[in-house]
């Protein structure tokens, strides 16, 4: 039993689900949504705070700022609630209707840009509104989640140790690639600790982090319009991409058997599962980081008009959409 007097006390850093009867090929999917922000965030956002109040940066009366597409947005709001901090999370219009709601019942600002910079896309112009917020009140403290090495040294200290307490035969190890704080953390860890462990980081096609072009991208939470600040690719063994269409896919086919996931790990599993199918994968351990639930994704992810709209009619496939049971299919 656990009993806890603030929110971000509690994380479940210990479930994994084991997808061999879903995908036919065993992966171990390491749960990162289970605590009060509903994310793997909440890591990062508690380490950026603590680390902000030891420095003396973070004080009574200071008021957080932080541009984030969600997840970082609503576990500051928590952090924020809890400690007595105001909040104001700058995003933009892709954030899901649910996340913003979250942020706003947690008593957080919600600030929306609507207008791409012509350069430097959504995450410039919020970036910019940022700075210029800052500059407007002493009060404001700018944690910046792209440059915060605090982000990766939560993974470093947290996530890589629980994988490989639990998985002390790992061969590989699929992280997906959003400010890369997650990925760093996890392959400074095992690259120093355990560094037969294969680190591959999977990125959505029209993702720039790893070099390849931009493209349009619907889905929060992985890929970047510039380069990740925090991303040193001498930790990361290969990088695979993903097309959001087969993310949605297999978010769509992991719903199918009760597990409700958000799209970035419809990504990784996507991922995870074509590396898998590549190589003799019978005797390897592998591991996967899911990084939140589904709920947000309800109006989105899990919408067929919002999903046929943007990814074609046939996107979902038959298998996804057949809604009938094992029974009335058979019979
Ligand atoms: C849903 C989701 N998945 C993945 C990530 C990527 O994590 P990181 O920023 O540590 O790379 C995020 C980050 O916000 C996220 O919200």
């Amino acid at each position: 039993m656990s009993i806890i007097s603030v929110p971000q006390e509690f994380n479940q850093d210990d479930l994994y689900v084991d997808l061999q009867s879903i995908f036919g090929r065993q992966l171990f999917l390491k749960c990162e949504g289970f605590n009060f922000a509903g994310s793997v965030k909440l890591k990062a956002a508690n380490e950026m705070v603590e680390a902000a109040e030891r420095s003396g940066v973070l004080r009574p009366g200071s008021v957080l700022v932080e541009s984030s597409s969600g997840n970082l947005g609503v576990a500051l709001s928590i952090i924020a609630a809890s400690k007595g901090y105001g909040f104001r999370c700058v995003t933009d219009s892709r954030c899901n209707l649910a996340t913003r709601l979250l942020m706003e019942a947690l008593g957080s600002e919600v600030h929306v840009v609507t207008e791409p910079d012509p350069e430097t896309g959504y995450l410039g112009a919020r970036l910019n509104y940022v700075r210029s917020l800052c500059a407007s009140d002493k009060r404001y403290v700018w944690l910046n989640q792209y440059t915060n090495d605090n982000a990766w040294k939560a993974h470093y200290r947290t996530t890589g140790p629980a994988i490989a307490r639990r998985f002390p035969e790992l061969d590989v190890l699929f992280v997906g690639a959003g400010t890369t704080g997650t990925l760093m953390g996890c392959a400074r860890y095992f690259k120093e600790r355990h560094p037969s462990v294969r680190i591959v980081a999977i990125d959505p096609v029209g993702s720039v982090s790893f070099g390849t072009p931009a493209a349009r991208r619907m889905l929060p939470g992985l890929g970047m319009n510039v380069r990740p600040p925090l991303l040193d690719e001498g930790y990361v063994d290969e990088v695979l991409h993903v097309q959001e269409a087969d993310a949605i896919r297999t978010c769509h086919r992991l719903a199918r058997r009760g597990f409700l996931f958000g799209g970035s790990t419809g990504t990784v599993v996507s991922g995870a599962m074509r590396w898998l199918a590549r190589h003799d994968a019978r005797d390897l351990t592998a591991v996967a980081i899911a990084p939140d639930l589904g709920e947000r994704y309800l109006d989105t992810i899990y919408q067929s008009n919002w999903v046929q709209d943007l990814y074609g009619d046939d996107v979902l496939g038959d298998d996804v959409l057949d809604t009938r049971s094992t029974a009335a299919r058979a019979a």
